[in-house]
């Protein structure tokens, strides 16, 4: 990577920006630096308290933090009543365009008596603070309004992503133990149903904590609704009242569980809670993205993910912005669709993936050459390391070499934006997310913790920030585990990252089992489980390859059983039944059968020789531990054949 290549942020730019120079940032920096508490009590006044907090942070307890101890909030409330006494009632709160070019505009007025509505619809049904909930829902704005009307009573919620399986959605339901699911009837992607109630009916006989099942009718697709239990949303808000006060719930308040993949075959649930989560979301969607009333911002990640939810919903409501919601593929029903939109909504600011930008290059030019993209101001990256080259394109056929780019790093453990650039401040450089954002306290250490202020290293933060993850659901021993042993006293984000000579950070990848497909985060151990439930397998060890659009694909090794015969329709067969199994995501690229998995001595099946076998066709390190040496030099052969087979039918 050239470090040298440096691109000041646009002096248009920075001249109308709420942050237009380094030192205004600087100023920023240092009273964050130097009074922590006192900067975050600052910002915490930028929401509305019910009753005011008592102690800024509690961190006697280490790792479990609380933050505005004592004050009472609503997040609901923040995202839509605030505004609702000024001429933001009137203004649009969610754009939302359906992949069949339905549209709907929600005013923040209107958003507030359809959450209201749904609220009491709950009510209805008994639920009460405390309780919690799946949101199961396409990118539709119900979704929003699931998600703000229990956070206004105080349910806790988890939303799944709409493209896992019934499979996984039951094992969330059953970790959460939760009482309602909201889901549709279907959602749409390429013009096709894809089913969300039938998902919901084949989990639900094994969740008996669940007494509820809310359905809305997004395709009037047949489904069925069992008596007692299964509710229509239009039919349930049919005649209840406009109006719900908002729940005064106490910072700490849990306000909902995003479940995410760690490494091992059970997905963890990270829990975010109230007053600091909202705090900190909506300073870094100031800072960040230098939100104006005017803009329409467009996030173009789903709810079920956590950028969904801090910056699909949550930050952008809690600005008093106007948020574009669209519910299906980037190529639908061509590939330009996301210029179409971004022409027809006179979208502002752009915020998606290094998966989605490596996409549209390779469709080329010519797609958003044919648009007005001139009402853009700001672009944004997520989820994944975005190459140089993906950096490039982006700022000169999208950006038209005017525009700054913000490629921003964190994790659904952080809750919102740690490292990135303050765009009409800060100086990019292609790759590198740069700077800490106040709050941020990276360090890079070496394997035995030591601090390498030049250089690559673990990637690990050093003090507790207000959105912080707070525990894992029903786990608090696995949230220490995971987290805070590995460096004691720091947070270890599963990242590696380099340090140059002027402090950017450039993130460099997972240093664990996790993958990213697409910006998806997939564990290895989840698709290996799923894959020795198949009755052919015997065992498999999964890791992520290099793949040049989605950052990473899933390359499984496959041991069979005695009786079973390898085949190309067995390796079809084994990609489906993942797919089946966790959801299309998950579904392996490759699969490649071998007589034996490298593992040590102890069984443990070694992941980093398969990506060394699969990434450079050879294996370094060291390999003292292994059991069979004999293995990964059979598979290294394998792999030979395999890329020269490749090599003579290209
Ligand atoms: C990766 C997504 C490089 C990283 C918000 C992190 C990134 C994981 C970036 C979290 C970035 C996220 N550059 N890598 N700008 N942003 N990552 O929980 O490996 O789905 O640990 O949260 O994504 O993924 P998650």
């Amino acid at each position: 990577m050239d470090q040298q290549e440096i691109f000041p942020p646009p002096k248009h730019f920075s001249e109308k920006a709420h942050i237009g120079s380094m030192e205004q940032c600087e100023a920023l920096y240092k009273a964050c630096a130097a009074d922590p508490e006192k900067f975050w009590a600052e910002q915490a006044r930028n929401l509305h308290w019910f009753s005011p907090w008592k102690q800024v942070l509690d961190w006697s307890n280490p790792p479990f933090a609380r933050w505005f101890i004592g004050g009472k909030t609503n997040i609901a409330y923040n995202c839509i009543d605030r505004h609702l006494s000024s001429a933001r009632r009137n203004k649009a709160a969610i754009i939302w365009e359906g992949e069949n070019f339905e549209q709907r505009i929600l005013t923040y007025q209107e958003l507030y008596r359809r959450v209201a509505k749904f609220c009491n619809a709950l009510k209805k049904l008994g639920l009460k603070t405390g309780d919690r909930s799946i949101i199961y829902m396409p990118m539709i704005p119900e979704a929003a309004i699931a998600m703000l009307a229990c956070a206004r009573l105080g349910i806790t919620h988890s939303v799944v992503f709409g493209g896992f399986s019934a499979e996984a959605l039951k094992a969330r339901i059953q970790d959460l133990s939760a009482s309602l699911v909201i889901t549709a009837d279907a959602g749409l992607r390429r013009g096709k149903e894809i089913p969300l109630k039938p998902n919901v009916d084949e989990a639900l006989p094994e969740c008996p904590t669940v007494k509820h099942q809310v359905v809305f009718r997004r395709l009037g697709s047949k489904v069925e609704m069992k008596a007692g239990r299964d509710h229509w949303w239009h039919e349930l808000t049919d005649g209840v009242s406009e109006q719900c006060a908002a729940e005064p719930l106490d910072s700490e308040h849990p306000l909902y569980v995003l479940y995410t993949s760690g490494t091992t075959g059970k997905p963890k649930g990270v829990v975010h809670t109230t007053g600091g989560y909202l705090t900190q979301v909506l300073s870094t969607m100031k800072w960040v993205f230098d939100i104006k009333d005017e803009d329409i911002y467009w996030c173009t990640a789903d709810v079920g993910w956590v950028t969904g939810h801090s910056y699909v919903v949550y930050g952008p409501l809690a600005a008093g912005a106007t948020t574009l919601m669209y519910e299906g593929a980037p190529d639908c029903p061509k590939p330009d669709r996301f210029w179409r939109i971004i022409e027809k909504y006179r979208v502002s600011i752009f915020y998606t993936s290094p998966t989605a930008i490596r996409s549209f290059i390779r469709q080329g030019d010519d797609f958003p050459n044919a648009h007005d993209l001139s009402s853009l101001r700001l672009l944004g990256s997520v989820g994944e390391p975005i190459n140089p080259a993906a950096w490039k394109w982006y700022h000169r056929v999208i950006g038209k070499e005017k525009l700054p780019i913000v490629d921003t790093w964190w994790q659904t453990e952080t809750g919102c934006i740690m490292i990135s650039p303050v765009p009409g401040a800060t100086p990019a450089k292609p790759a590198s997310a740069t700077r800490p954002l106040p709050g941020a306290a990276p360090d890079i250490l070496d394997e035995n913790g030591n601090s390498i202020p030049v250089g690559k290293g673990y990637l690990v933060l050093t003090r507790p920030w207000p959105a912080m993850l707070r525990t894992l659901h029903g786990d608090p021993e696995r949230f220490k585990q995971n987290y805070w042993s590995r460096f004691p006293g720091k947070y270890f984000t599963g990242d590696t990252a380099t340090r140059d000579e002027d402090g950017y950070i450039w993130l460099l990848g997972r240093n664990d089992d996790v993958i990213k497909v697409s910006g998806h985060r997939l564990s290895s151990m989840e698709v290996e489980s799923a894959l020795v439930r198949h009755k052919d397998v015997a065992e498999a060890a999964v890791i992520g390859a290099p793949h040049e659009i989605k950052g990473e694909g899933i390359h499984a090794f496959v041991t069979l059983k005695a009786a079973a015969k390898e085949s190309p329709a067995l390796a079809d067969e084994l990609k489906e039944w993942v797919a089946k199994e966790i959801g299309s995501i998950s579904r392996p690229e490759k699969i490649l059968f071998v007589a034996g998995l490298p593992k040590t001595r102890s069984g443990k099946i070694m992941r980093r020789l398969l990506r060394e076998v699969v990434s450079a066709d050879k294996v370094v390190g060291d390999t003292s531990t292994l059991e069979d040496y004999n293995v990964i030099l059979k598979l290294t052969q394998q792999g030979k054949e395999e890329d020269e087979i490749l090599a003579e039918k290209k």
